[in-house]
């Protein structure tokens, strides 16, 4: 059985750094499952298609043309890697996410990179719904203070507008919708560690995950 990681936590809480720098250490393969719902929003925003519109988006997201090249990400062969980053792209994300059956229409997706030796994967419900057999499952959160704060010298580092008040409304936001959805609820489900990483640097979460990624590595050959 190929091993799964999987890191689950609310927006900004650091999950995709953590979660690339554990697969690069264990030669993994790296899924940022929350990409998926990003590329389905921009995809949806370029065709017009209302946020309401569950019959289309779904078509949408399971006829999505990606390819993950060498760091950046084609959709439909245009190069769209910064474009799925900005924080409406990430709103509507969240709202894309909830409806039902596109999270059903990108799941074979994600479950198609599962691949030897290993795969760590990013998301909200990684550990829940798409490998719950995964044999390492961290929660990664943080205050929404420190994630709006992380969130801001991101975007500034980027050279993009970015204001601390506006970040903690649309974070809180987000983790509101993320939380109280139907489907696949963002939460920290059964058997997975928590890692709250408000007081920690970006290298002690890593090292800390790939302590319980070692562990669990061995207890499950
Ligand atoms: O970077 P950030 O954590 O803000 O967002 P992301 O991981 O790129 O995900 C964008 C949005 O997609 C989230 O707000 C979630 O609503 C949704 N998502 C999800 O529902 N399930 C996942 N496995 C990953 C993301």
């Amino acid at each position: 059985m190929i091993p799964v990681i999987a890191i689950d936590g609310p927006s900004a809480s650091g999950k995709g750094t953590v979660a690339q720098r554990v697969a690069d250490a264990l030669g993994f393969y790296y899924l940022d499952s929350g990409s998926l719902y990003r590329l389905t929003a921009l995809a949806a925003f370029r065709a017009d298609i209302p946020l309401d519109d569950a019959k289309a988006l779904t078509a949408l997201a399971g006829n999505l043309q990606i390819r993950f090249e060498n760091g950046e990400i084609l959709l439909s062969d245009q190069n769209v890697t910064e474009d799925i980053r900005s924080e409406l792209c990430g709103n509507r994300a969240s709202r894309v996410a909830a409806v039902p059956a596109v999270r059903a229409a990108l799941l074979a997706r994600q479950r198609g990179w599962r691949r030897a030796p290993g795969l760590v994967a990013d998301g909200r419900d990684m550990a829940t719904v798409v490998f719950p057999d995964a044999i390492l499952k961290v929660f990664l959160t943080a205050s929404v203070e420190a994630r709006a704060l992380r969130r801001y010298n991101q975007l500034k580092d980027k050279g993009n507008p970015a204001n601390m008040s506006d970040l903690l409304r649309d974070i809180a936001e987000r983790d509101l919708r993320d939380q109280t959805r139907a489907v696949a609820p963002l939460q920290k489900g059964m058997g997975a560690q928590l890692l709250d990483t408000t007081q920690l640097t970006i290298n002690q979460a890593v090292d800390q995950v790939l302590e319980w990624a070692k562990s669990a590595l061995v207890s499950s050959s």
